[in-house]
């Protein structure tokens, strides 16, 4: 067993490996318990290496059946092998053959990493160390080496055998009952993009022409019976391919492009080359079974997947602390083909809630880390939100900076330049800086400075001078090991609004530019004085977020209502509106805490008014703006001293007073926005269920008469599981009885179809109400669900812990030792999805002293644990750390 206490990988020890491999050639005989896997592989050493050196190769809980070097077996004393190494310590200092015979229990693997069965199906996970669990072998990304793979199967059992590349032979074997089929992948990969499936499976086919004129055909491999909700995934597949050639240039380069859907999986997917792998969760839709949002998430994740082909398989990482070089790269670039495809406003607004949620949080606790960490103990825990979605922030500021020209410039010169390489961020940077001439030294610290930059920014006109004058300050919090940070470059977008809601032109004093509408600070604290200004305006700062920061502004409530009418820059519409809501909020817990009367708020009211009424908005987007802060973004807000149930309350009272302030409007727009067409997943037809839906959400917040009745009506009236879902999610906030009737009747309805089960647990997990925590032990037990499979558990108890603020923080401590619990049961079967729960306790420091001790408590008996996996115990640790 490993232990928690193994040595760090450090970003500043890293070294060329000293063995390249060349060409693999992998022989894998499937069978449930006892698989044969037989490797061979061309290695060589390495020129760039310091020879001569011992070859060691990566395990994890492997069994050795017979080793040859050149042919012939090695002797006792020529290797050592144990179950997580095998190493040579003299191998011939030339090219040589070394043929490896391993024996794995594809059932027995729980973790779900290296070869698994999902049900009946054989599947990989390689990313990130999963291929040591299949076969030894250097598995570090920049090992790059050609794969062809053969795969034998009994023919009843695995009728569909897949790999990477495309297919170059296949046959029976005779009298055996056996088939095999023969894969060859022609572009050297690292094993992490490894993969391999069999079983027995359906597909749906389409083709797709490149722009050069090659055909490749597409196939979604499901489970058979599924092929009729796999349209959608073909078609934002065939989508992400178009896209991809056109906004950036990048064509597909195998004859097969292959997604299979499996029903256990430990993430959303996975890019392996040719042979993406999904969680079944990002492919499977119907109108009656997938929400709009669940569609969207398909579109989105399929095209994440299908985009690493180039950033990320084409040209990979040199190590895994250059990962977001290609996960917050590959966000990036699917965060811009969803707002293409759908309204860019609207896609920026939901990804910056995101960024805010995770990143924001991560960003302030224990966990804190730069996009690029320097040091990990466990790979695994570091797919985070600041990989992904910071990662992905700071290429878009590249584009900010840089302009759209230039930054398409970079682009196409990281991938002349690295196609087929391994790369460093450092490397990807340089194209930037190349491309456009820039200086991006200062730029870097995005990568290596953890913790959200603050910008205080404050304004003050003169009429007399006709001058505005802003002045910035930045500063960066000191985070885990970084007590001490260097100022940033920041993008600032600004505009300055004039009465008539239209920007005045920006003239700086000092002759600075202002390129493409932003200010780049890159000092502490600077002044920027704009001359020939007329009229008082009103600024409207860090324009569709143009920098992940916190900004702090001297706005007042008026300016900000002018801004939630007038600026015409969409994000900070929205951003408006959340300020004023936030301001009111955050008054109104410490007033509940206190004692003292609520504050009311008619601006705000007003605006929420103004903006339902505007005609000229998309639905989408006015759904968005009457989606009052969550409960976790005021609890960010307050930062400390946290009291999850004041929260609530205050949030529900201004859910309340905004219904009923707007509830004439809100009965009239549902009616006018209801539609009997049959049902389409496109983002108009989804901004307008969105919006009617939050009307019909509002309007039973403030207990409106029949509000209830109408709701029900929806529930049982719905012909698309979108409708059918926001009305039972209204009513499960409602002690009715109208709730526990349509909770039945929808397990009575979907009860056999797991991926609709999970929005059933998760829903009932959501409820702010005491009975919540034995509902959910309760459900623990039902046969719907398994500890087994990570999208059940995510479903119920991930969904409690990370939705249900007033829940899981009970004041008694209950929901604490629930999760530890969990965690406890789950950490020796499948640890990472165990980590990734316990990391829900990771914000234990800004809770109100009570709530803080029962938390504090319950990471350190979970860190008290005798065995431990590495995952869990990495997060226990940094989370129990004092920085
Ligand atoms: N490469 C990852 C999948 C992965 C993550 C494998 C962690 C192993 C460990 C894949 O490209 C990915 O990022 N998937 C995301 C979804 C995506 C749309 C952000 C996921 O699985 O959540
Ligand atoms: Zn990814």
């Amino acid at each position: 067993m490993r232990t928690e206490q193994a040595l760090p990988v450090r970003l500043a020890d890293y070294r060329p490996p000293d063995w390249l491999v060349e060409t693999i050639e992998l022989d894998v005989s499937l069978d449930p318990k006892a698989t044969r896997v037989r490797a061979a592989l061309q290695i060589k050493p390495n020129p760039k290496a310091e020879a001569p050196a011992p070859l060691m190769l990566d395990g994890d809980g492997l069994t050795l059946v017979a080793l040859k070097l050149d042919g012939e077996p090695l002797a006792a004393g020529q290797y050592a092998a144990t179950p997580d190494s095998l190493t040579i310590a003299q191998p011939p200092q030339k090219p040589f053959r070394l043929e490896i015979e391993t024996v794995v229990d594809p059932s027995a693997n729980t973790r779900l990493m290296g070869l698994y069965r999902s049900g009946a199906t054989y599947c990989t996970q390689c990313e990130a160390e999963g291929f040591r669990r299949i076969t030894f072998f250097p598995d570090r990304p920049d090992v790059m080496a050609v794969y062809t793979t053969r795969i034998e199967a009994d023919q009843a059992d695995a009728p569909v055998l897949l790999a990477n590349g495309n297919l170059v032979a296949s046959g029976e074997v005779p009298g055996s009952g056996r088939h095999f089929a023969v894969w060859h992948d022609p572009f050297p990969k690292p094993s992490y993009l490894f993969a391999l499936v069999g079983g027995k499976l359906g597909f749906v086919e389409d083709r797709f022409r490149t722009r050069s004129g090659r055909e490749v055909v597409l196939r979604i491999y499901v489970e058979p019976g599924k092929e009729d909700r796999c349209f959608y995934a073909m078609d934002a597949l065939k989508r992400a391919m178009r896209w991809d050639e056109e906004a950036f240039g990048r064509e597909y380069d195998l004859d097969i492009f292959m997604i299979v859907a499996v029903s256990d999986f430990n993430m959303g997917a996975m890019e392996n080359k040719g042979l993406n792998v999904f969680n079944d969760k990002y492919v499977l839709a119907s109108p009656a079974t997938a929400t709009d949002a669940d569609f969207a998430h398909i579109e989105a994740i399929v095209a994440h997947e299908y985009f690493h082909n180039w950033t990320g398989n084409r040209i990979t990482c040199r190590d895994w602390f250059q990962l977001c070089l290609k996960e917050g790269l590959t966000v990036f670039r699917d965060q811009e083909f969803s707002a293409d495809q759908r309204s860019r406003p609207v896609e920026r607004i939901s990804d910056v809630r995101g960024l805010r949620a995770h990143q924001f949080v991560e960003d302030a606790g224990p966990l804190a880390h730069p996009v690029r960490p320097a040091l990990y103990h466990e790979i695994n825990n570091f797919y985070t939100a600041t990989v992904y979605e910071k990662g992905a922030e700071v290429v878009r500021m590249l584009e900010v900076l840089l302009g759209p020209e230039n930054f398409r410039k970079g682009m196409d010169l990281y991938f002349a330049r690295h196609d087929g390489e391994a790369a460093t961020v450092d490397e990807f940077v340089r194209c930037f800086a190349d491309a456009a001439g820039a200086d991006l030294a200062q730029f870097m610290l995005w990568y290596s400075q953890a913790g959200t930059p603050e910008v205080v920014a404050v304004g003050s006109y003169d009429a007399g001078a006709k001058v505005y004058r802003l002045d910035l300050a930045q500063t960066i919090p000191p985070t885990p090991g970084q007590p001490a940070k260097e100022p940033m470059v920041i993008p600032l977008g600004l505009g300055l609004v004039g009465r008539d809601g239209r920007d005045l032109p920006l003239r700086v004093a000092d002759g600075r530019k202002i390129e493409h509408g932003v200010l780049a600070l890159t000092k502490p604290a600077e002044t920027f004085v704009f001359t020939d200004i007329g009229e008082a305006p009103v600024p409207s700062l860090n324009r569709g977020f143009s920098a992940p920061i916190k900004l702090v502004a001297n706005l007042t409530a008026d300016q900000l209502t002018f801004l939630a009418a007038r600026d015409p820059d969409p994000f900070n519409r929205w951003q408006a509106v959340q300020t004023l809501a936030t301001r009111l909020l955050v008054d109104n817990v410490a007033a509940l805490r206190s004692g003292a009367a609520p504050r009311r708020d008619p601006g705000l009211l007003d605006a929420l008014g103004a903006i339902l009424a505007d005609g000229t908005l998309e639905p989408a987007f006015v759904a968005l703006a009457l989606t009052l802060p969550g409960e976790a973004d005021i609890a960010r807000e307050i930062g400390r001293d946290i009291d999850p149930d004041a929260i609530f309350s205050a949030r529900a009272a201004l859910r309340a007073a905004v219904g009923e302030h707007l509830a004439a409007e809100f009965a009239e727009r549902y009616r006018r926005l209801t539609d009997t067409r049959p049902y389409r997943p496109d983002a108009e037809n989804a901004g307008r269920r969105a919006l009617r839906n939050v009307c019909l959400d509002l309007l039973v917040a403030a207990r409106r008469p029949n509000a209830i009745a109408l709701a029900a009506g929806q529930y049982q009236s719905a012909d698309n599981m979108t409708d059918r879902m926001a009305a039972l999610s209204t009513l499960s906030l409602c002690g009715v009885p109208e709730r526990a009737a349509a909770l039945d009747d929808f397990y009575a309805r979907y009860g056999d179809d797991p991926l609709i089960v999970d929005k059933w647990l998760g829903l009932q997990a959501s409820i702010p109400e005491s009975a919540t925590l034995d509902r959910v032990k309760a459900l623990t037990a039902h046969p719907a669900f398994s500890m087994a499979n990570p999208n059940r558990v995510r479903a119920l108890i991930g969904t409690f812990a990370m939705a249900n603020q007033t829940q899981f923080n009970r004041a008694d401590g209950g929901g604490y030792d629930f999760i530890v619990e969990c965690v406890r049961a789950l950490d020796p079967k499948n640890p990472q999805v165990a980590a990734r729960l316990i990391a829900a306790l990771k914000s234990w420091r800004v809770l109100e002293p009570t709530r803080r001790a029962l938390a504090e408590a319950a990471l350190r008996r979970v860190a008290g644990e005798a065995s431990l996996s590495r995952d869990t115990g990495d997060i226990v640790q940094r989370a129990l750390a004092e920085s």
